[in-house]
């Protein structure tokens, strides 16, 4: 998917976009014991690539956290808007690109924290993602949290275990279907940032085989785009049978809720 692509892609999902996503309240707890009390107006946490900021504004409303959204997206930023507004959340919105962040955020850097959620897969090039970021944050002590999937993340989610060929189209991770731990180190080297820490969450969630289908056609993950509609439609009545015969109760129970975990890694870094 390339740049044109993929705002095509953002702007025509981003009225659904929050409905067809699970939020992972495990990642929101996690973050908001590190920056409680650490934020304030004049010293937000930029949350880049926010998308409809559905991280940041949990973050805002449970624990207070103060942001700055971060996207190249007007029909998503307006998403986040609308929701900060209802929400009477501490949320700033500024229309971007994470890669050239000079001028976008001097007001308020360098930055003790950033965060970037879902997000570090669309950039094919991450030493240079990772030098935009590195050069907003404190040089001793600045944090940087990317919240993605490395190794084998992908193949183990419900998509990656029953749905036909979605490891294979998955290629955003560096080329791959998650980014390869040792080869995402190197390159977020490359770009100045020092991997501390990779922190595993396993992100619960349970739908009816209906609402996983809904998903797929709402192209929920970009990776469905890679499917021609052909291609989709036979590719879900595969899924459907095989998380029928996984999970026999969905067979003649439309409202059965099928449990399901995907795993995901925080990717906690340094300035160099
Ligand atoms: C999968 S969404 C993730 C949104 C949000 N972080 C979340 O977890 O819901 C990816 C987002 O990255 C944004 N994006 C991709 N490349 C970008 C760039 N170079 N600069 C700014 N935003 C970008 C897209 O516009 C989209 O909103």
């Amino acid at each position: 998917m390339d740049a044109n692509q993929r705002k095509l892609h953002f702007h025509r999902v981003a009225r659904v976009y929050d409905c067809t996503r699970d939020t992972d309240r495990s990642i929101i707890n996690y973050l908001g014991g590190v920056f409680s009390k650490k934020t304030s107006p004049q010293h937000p946490v930029p949350d880049l690539a926010t998308g409809t900021a559905r991280y940041p504004l949990a973050l805002a409303s449970t624990f207070g956290i103060h942001f700055i959204g971060v996207d190249e997206n007007a029909s998503m930023l307006a998403v986040a808007r609308r929701k900060a507004k209802k929400l009477k959340a501490a949320l700033a919105i500024v229309q971007g690109d994470c890669l050239f962040l000079d001028g976008t955020l001097d007001a308020y850097r360098p930055f003790s924290f950033a965060t970037m959620f879902n997000a570090l897969h669309h950039f094919s090039n991450i030493p240079s993602i990772a030098y935009a970021i590195q050069s907003q944050l404190r040089p001793e002590s600045g944090r940087c949290y990317f919240y993605t999937r490395v190794d084998n993340d992908n193949a183990e989610t419900i998509w990656g275990k029953y749905f036909p060929g979605f490891v294979e189209r998955e290629k955003h991770y560096l080329e791959e279907s998650s980014f390869p731990r040792s080869r995402l180190m190197l390159e977020l080297c490359q770009g100045g940032l020092a991997v501390q820490e990779w922190v595993r969450f396993v992100v619960l969630a349970e739908h009816t085989l209906d609402e996983l289908l809904e998903k797929v056609r709402a192209r929920h993950f970009s990776t469905f785009c890679a499917y021609t509609p052909d291609e989709l439609e036979d590719a879900l009545a595969v899924f459907s049978d095989r998380i029928q015969h996984a999970f026999p109760e969905a067979r003649n129970d439309p409202s059965y809720r099928i449990p399901y975990s995907s795993p995901m890694t925080l990717v906690v870094c340094t300035p160099r």
